[in-house]
């Protein structure tokens, strides 16, 4: 597993993450000694970094890698999210309430100080008005956090968040089937040395080649009552995109790939391919994905040729039906 520095924390992060929403059991239940099976494995794969979130599971997902992580003697880089819980989100942000969120969450992680806090996905009047970023740089001077950064939906709040000058990580959708952050984001990430995290890699497993339009999932899964936006955005969603239409076009992508190229490690590998990104936090549901995935780490970049293919196929048959904006 190779690993790449994480913008202004200077962490060595994996290339490969692992996104433990589905710890949370927001994906249908996950057995307790399964979720310690699946980040075991990731750690035993090499990966360093993990992402989860206050809101996922309602705390359950950071209390299992708390629990996990007092057993280690090296423990990976644990990076969380504030900002969507029920206390918080949509109009209870303050200083105290924001600081409660991330004490509880130090307190489940069992750390005194947490590597990385994400603002997560705040509604855009909370994030523009930079309160909330500079409440992050007290908590970081208090010694709460080491290092702050934003998870965010759309590219322009991405931009604004560049011109933090603490801000140390950026976590955003970008993909096979979202690529605008090449031509709208990366030159101010490189200019202000901010690390990327890529969510969502596989757009929520269409990106795996594995489903069919008349695949169900279970009803507490985001993919079964998340489908057109009901719960949350719909961009965290099979990345906006109609679940059957998503399936279609990926078939369309297989039809045009190389035969030595499944679609699986072309849409890691094409992340990786940008120097920007520095970890991909794949979800897995199970230990064996957990394992392919931190492969891609592993193989060599696409060519020139199988960019310029992507890249028409996203904008000339994707984009267009992409909902929830960019
Ligand atoms: N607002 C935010 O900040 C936000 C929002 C969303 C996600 N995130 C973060 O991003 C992480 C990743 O997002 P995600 O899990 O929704 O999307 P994802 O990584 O694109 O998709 C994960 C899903 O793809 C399937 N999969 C993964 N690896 C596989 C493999 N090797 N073979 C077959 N199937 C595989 C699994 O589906 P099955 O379960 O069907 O097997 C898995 O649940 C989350 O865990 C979370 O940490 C953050």
């Amino acid at each position: 597993m190779k690993t790449r520095i994480l913008g202004k924390t200077g962490y060595q992060v994996s290339e490969i993450g692992l996104g433990c929403w589905q710890l949370g059991n927001n994906f249908g239940p996950v057995e307790e000694q399964e979720a310690q099976v699946i980040l075991q494995a990731g750690l035993d794969s090499g990966i360093r970094f993990f992402d989860t979130a206050d809101v996922y599971g309602s705390g359950i997902s950071e209390s299992r890698i708390g629990a996990w992580r007092r057993s280690l003697v090296t423990p990976p880089i644990i990076a969380t999210k504030v900002g969507r819980s029920a206390e918080l989100y949509p109009n209870g942000y303050s200083k105290a309430s924001v600081k409660q969120s991330l004490q509880s969450s130090a307190q489940r992680l069992g750390v005194e100080s947490i590597d990385l806090a994400q603002l997560h996905c705040v509604p855009r009047d909370v994030l523009f008005s930079g309160d909330m970023l500079a409440w992050m740089e007290d908590f970081k001077k208090e010694g709460l956090i080491k290092h702050f950064g934003a998870s965010v939906e759309m590219l322009d709040e991405a931009q604004f968040c560049c011109t933090h000058p603490e801000l140390a990580s950026l976590q955003i959708l970008f993909n096979v089937f979202r690529q605008d952050a090449v031509s709208e984001l990366f030159s101010q990430v490189e200019q202000n040395n901010i690390g990327v995290i890529v969510r969502l890699p596989l757009a929520s497993g269409l990106l795996t080649g594995k489903m069919t339009a008349s695949d169900q999932f279970d009803k507490q899964d985001h993919r079964s009552y998340n489908q057109d936006g009901a719960a949350f955005h719909v961009g965290e969603t099979f990345n906006g995109l109609p679940f059957a239409k998503g399936v279609a076009l990926v078939d369309a992508l297989k039809e045009k790939l190389p035969a030595e190229h499944n679609i699986l490690d072309v849409s890691l590998r094409w992340i990786l391919d940008h120097p920007q990104v520095s970890s991909i936090i794949a979800g897995a549901s199970r230990a064996s994905q957990v394992v392919r995935n931190a492969a891609a780490s592993d193989l060599p970049p696409l060519s020139d040729d199988m960019h310029a293919l992507l890249k028409a196929y996203y904008y000339d048959e994707v984009k267009a039906f992409i909902r929830g904006g960019i």
